[in-house]
C-alpha cells in the first residue's frame, strides 16, 4: 500500500541522515551553510546543523523579494470580528517587519533576549514575532484566551525584555480587555515596570496611555529598519509554552536551524503547497500549529498565508470557512476536527455551503486530536476533497505521522493520522519498553535523535527535559500518546496516557485546574478528568470531596469553583461541571484512579486496579456519575 516515493524517503532519512537533512537545507538561504547536520555532542541533548548559520525571518521574507517576488501575496488578514481585510504583499510585509524589528532594537531588544508577544489574531501578531526573530531575539507567544497568572507565569519563566499587546481580543459575545490582564501579570510576576508596546484597537476600555506604555503605531512612525541579524541555527528562535501535567508550564525551545529547514520541507511534501499557493491554517498563533502553519511555514516556503480572526460558526454562521475559501482562494485548508463538527453541528447538510466556490481547495488537513471517523466520512463526502488527519505535537513543531501529498498521495485510512514523517523512529512499546506488534496497543514512542525542528529543550530547564520525555524509555522519547500501527505501517492515535486533556483542540492540564480548585477552603481533596465531549472532543470535569462539617450548597460551591479556574487559568479551559462525590477511588499508595474514573463516568468498560484502597468507593461512584451519561458533554 505504500509507495516507492514515500517509503525511500523514509528510509533514506533514517538510514542516512546527514545526506537527507543537509539535502533538506538546500531549501533554505543560509548565511553560512552547514557541513554537519547532526550534532551529538551534548547527547541526549541534540542539536542540528552546528556550524550554519542564517535569520529565520530573512527565510521568510528578504529572500523572496529579491527572488523578484515582492508583489506576491504574503499575508491576508481576514477578521470575522470587526469586518476589516487587508493584504499585504511580500514586501509590504518585510518592510513592516523591517521598521518594527527597529523599534524594538532601538528600545533595547537584542540577540537572545526574550519579547514576550501576548496578541489577539491580527497582523501586528505576526509583525511582531518575525520583527523578534529578524533581531536574533527569542520570541514567546502567549495565547490571548489565558488569564493573568498563566501569563505571569510564563513572563516569570522567559524573563522577557519586553511585551508587545494590543488593546485586546473579540470574541462572539465579548470584548477582552488584554491592557488590564498584561498589568495584572506584570504585577504578578514582579516586573511591573516592564515595558510594554501596544497596538491600538478600536472599542476598548483601556488604552497604552492609561499605563504609560508605548503606542505601536506612534513608533512605528518614526522608525528606523532594522536589518536581520545573523545567528546560529543552533540559536533560539521562540519559547512556546505548553501544559504539561503539572501546574508548571514547559516552555519547550525551538531552534532557528532545524526548523526552518524541517518547515520548509513540510510545506513541499506534505501539504504539497509552495510559491502561488494560498494555505490557511485556522487556528491560533497562541498555538504551535499557528507558529508553524499561519507564521513561518508557509512564509518560508514563498506561499500566501491566510490569518483568519473569527470562528467556525457564529460569525456570522456556519458558511464562514467556505466564505474566506472563495474570497481569497485557498488551496490548503488546515483546522482541527472540533471545527468541523460545530460546522456540521449547525449545517449537518452543508445547505451554506451552496452559495459558494470552494474549487480552489485541494485538501483539508486536520490535527490537535483525533479526527473521529464520523466526522472523516462526513467531511470528505461534503467537501469532495481528501481529508488529511495528521498527528503532532507542541514539541514536535510539525507532523510526527502525516499523509504526505506532496510527496506521494498514499491510501487515506479513516481513524488514522497516516504513517511516521521522516526522521521520527516510532515505536509503539508496552511499559517495560518492550517493542509490541500490528495491533496491539501501547506507549508511542520515538527513538532519538528526534529530527530538525522539534524541540531541543525546555526553557532553562534541561534536566526537566530529560525527566519529562526522555527518561521513561530508555533512548527514546515518550510522546505520551497511546496507540497502536496496522500491519500497513499505519498509525492510530487512541490517547494521552498522563493527565493531559484536550478541549477543542487546545491542550490542557488537569493537574493544573486541581491545584486552583485545591485551594478553595471547602475542598478536602479533588480530581479533574477530561470526559468525552461530542463537540470539544474533551472537557474537563471535576469531582470534589469536601471537608467534613462544611456546609455549603453544591451550586454555590459549583460556581465558586467554575469562577476560579476562569480567574486562574482562564476561559479557554472550559471548566464548567462540578460534582460533589463522597471520595474518591485511590490506589494504596494514594494515587487517584482518574482512568477508572474517566471509564465510568463516559460510560464503557471499566478496569479497577486490584491495589484500589477501598472498593466500596467504585460502587458510590457508579451511582453518581453514571446518570451524567444520559447527556454526555452536557457539562454543568
Ligand atoms: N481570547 C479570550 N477568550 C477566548 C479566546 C481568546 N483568544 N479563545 C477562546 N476564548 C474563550 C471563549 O470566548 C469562551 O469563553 P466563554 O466561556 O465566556 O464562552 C471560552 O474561551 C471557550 O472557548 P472555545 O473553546 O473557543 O469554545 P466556543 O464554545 O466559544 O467555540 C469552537 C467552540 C469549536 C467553535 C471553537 O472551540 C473553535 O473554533 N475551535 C477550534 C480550535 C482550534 O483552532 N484549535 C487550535 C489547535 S489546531
Ligand atoms: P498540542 O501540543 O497542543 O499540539 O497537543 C498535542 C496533543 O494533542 C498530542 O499529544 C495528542 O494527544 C493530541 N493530538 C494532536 N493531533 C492529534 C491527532 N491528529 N490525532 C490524535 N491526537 C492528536
Amino acid at each position: 500500500m505504500i509507495g516507492n516515493s514515500y517509503a525511500d524517503t523514509y528510509q533514506a532519512s533514517l538510514a542516512n541522515a546527514e545526506e537527507f537533512w543537509l539535502g533538506a537545507a538546500a531549501g533554505i538561504s543560509w548565511a553560512t551553510f552547514p557541513h554537519r547536520a547532526l550534532d551529538a555532542e551534548r547527547a541526549p541533548l541534540y542539536g542540528w546543523f552546528p556550524d550554519g548559520t542564517l535569520n529565520t525571518a530573512y527565510n521568510a521574507l528578504d529572500r523572496h523579494v529579491e527572488a523578484g517576488r515582492g508583489s506576491q501575496d504574503a499575508l491576508i488578514y481576514d477578521s470575522a470580528m470587526t469586518g476589516a481585510r487587508r493584504t499585504y504583499s511580500y514586501a509590504d510585509l518585510t518592510g513592516l517587519v523591517a521598521d518594527f524589528a527597529g523599534v524594538l532594537r532601538d528600545r533595547g531588544v537584542g540577540k537572545g533576549d526574550r519579547v514576550v508577544i501576548y496578541m489577539p489574531m491580527i497582523p501586528e501578531a505576526v509583525i511582531a514575532m518575525l520583527a523578534t526573530a529578524r533581531l536574533g531575539a527569542v520570541h514567546s507567544v502567549v495565547f490571548g484566551g489565558f488569564a493573568p497568572k498563566e501569563l505571569a507565569a510564563r513572563i516569570r519563566d522567559a524573563g522577557p525584555v519586553l511585551v508587545v499587546t494590543a488593546s485586546g481580543g473579540v470574541e462572539p459575545a465579548r470584548r477582552v480587555e488584554y491592557l488590564p490582564a498584561v498589568a495584572e501579570a506584570l504585577t504578578l510576576a514582579g516586573v511591573p515596570g516592564l515595558p510594554v508596546i501596544v497596538k491600538a484597537r478600536d472599542g476598548f476600555a483601556s488604552t497604552a496611555a492609561d499605563h504609560g506604555w508605548l503606542d505601536w503605531d506612534g513608533q512605528m512612525e518614526g522608525a528606523r529598519p532594522a536589518a536581520p541579524v545573523e545567528v546560529a541555527a543552533t540559536d533560539p528562535l521562540y519559547i512556546l509554552y505548553t501544559s504539561g501535567t503539572t501546574g508548571t508550564p514547559k516552555g519547550v525551545v525551538r531552534d532557528n536551524g532545524g526548523y526552518a529547514v524541517a518547515l520548509e520541507w513540510t510545506l513541499r511534501n506534505i501539504y504539497g503547497a509552495g510559491p502561488g499557493d494560498v494555505m490557511w491554517t485556522a487556528s491560533d498563533v497562541g498555538w504551535v500549529v499557528g507558529h508553524s502553519y499561519i507564521v513561518y511555514g508557509p512564509l518560508l516556503a514563498g506561499a500566501t498565508t491566510v490569518l483568519y480572526e473569527g470562528k467556525p460558526v457564529g460569525t456570522p454562521d456556519a458558511g464562514a470557512f467556505w466564505r474566506v475559501i472563495r474570497d481569497h482562494g485557498v488551496n490548503v485548508l488546515f483546522t482541527a476536527p472540533t471545527a468541523l463538527r460545530a460546522i456540521r453541528k449547525a449545517d449537518p447538510e452543508l445547505a451554506l455551503l451552496r452559495g459558494y466556490d470552494i474549487s480552489s481547495l485541494r485538501t483539508l488537513f486536520t490535527a490537535g486530536e483525533r479526527l473521529d471517523t464520523d466526522t472523516f466520512h462526513w467531511a470528505a463526502r461534503s467537501l469532495g476533497v481528501p481529508v488529511v488527519d495528521h498527528w503532532w505535537q507542541t514539541e514536535t513543531g510539525w507532523a510526527i505521522c502525516a499523509n504526505p501529498r506532496g510527496l506521494e498521495e498514499l491510501p487515506i485510512k479513516a481513524g488514522s493520522p497516516g504513517v511516521p514523517m521522516p526522521g521520527f523512529r516510532l515505536a509503539i512499546v508496552d511499559g517495560m519498553g518492550a517493542d509490541v506488534g500490528p495491533g496491539v496497543e501501547g506507549n508511542i514512542v520515538l527513538g532519538l535523535p528526534l529530527p530538525p525542528g522539534t524541540l531541543t529543550t525546555l526553557w532553562g530547564n534541561d534536566e526537566r527535559f530529560v525527566s519529562s520525555y526522555l527518561q521513561a524509555f530508555e533512548g527514546r522519547y515518550a510522546t505520551g500518546d497511546s496507540g497502536y500501527k496496522d500491519s500497513d505501517g499505519y498509525v492510530y492515535v487512541m490517547g494521552r496516557t498522563d493527565d493531559i486533556i484536550n478541549v477543542a483542540g487546545h491542550r490542557l492540564s488537569t493537574g493544573a485546574m486541581e491545584q486552583v480548585i485545591g485551594r478553595h477552603p471547602a475542598v478536602a481533596e479533588c480530581a479533574v478528568i477530561g470526559l468525552a465531549d461530542p463537540l470539544k472532543g474533551q472537557r474537563p470535569s471535576g469531582y470534589v470531596v469536601l471537608k467534613s462539617g462544611v456546609d455549603l450548597p453544591e451550586d454555590v460551591l459549583a460556581a465558586e469553583l467554575v469562577a476560579m479556574v476562569r480567574q486562574d487559568i482562564g476561559a479557554v479551559a472550559d471548566f464548567k461541571h462540578v460534582m460533589v462525590v463522597e471520595a474518591l477511588p485511590k490506589t494504596r499508595s494514594g494515587k487517584i484512579l482518574r482512568k477508572t474514573m474517566r471509564q465510568i463516568a463516559d460510560g464503557g468498560e471499566y478496569s479497577v486496579p486490584s491495589t484500589i484502597e477501598d472498593a466500596g468507593v467504585i460502587d458510590q461512584l457508579l451511582g453518581t456519575l453514571r446518570p451524567r451519561n444520559a447527556e454526555p458533554g452536557k457539562g454543568g
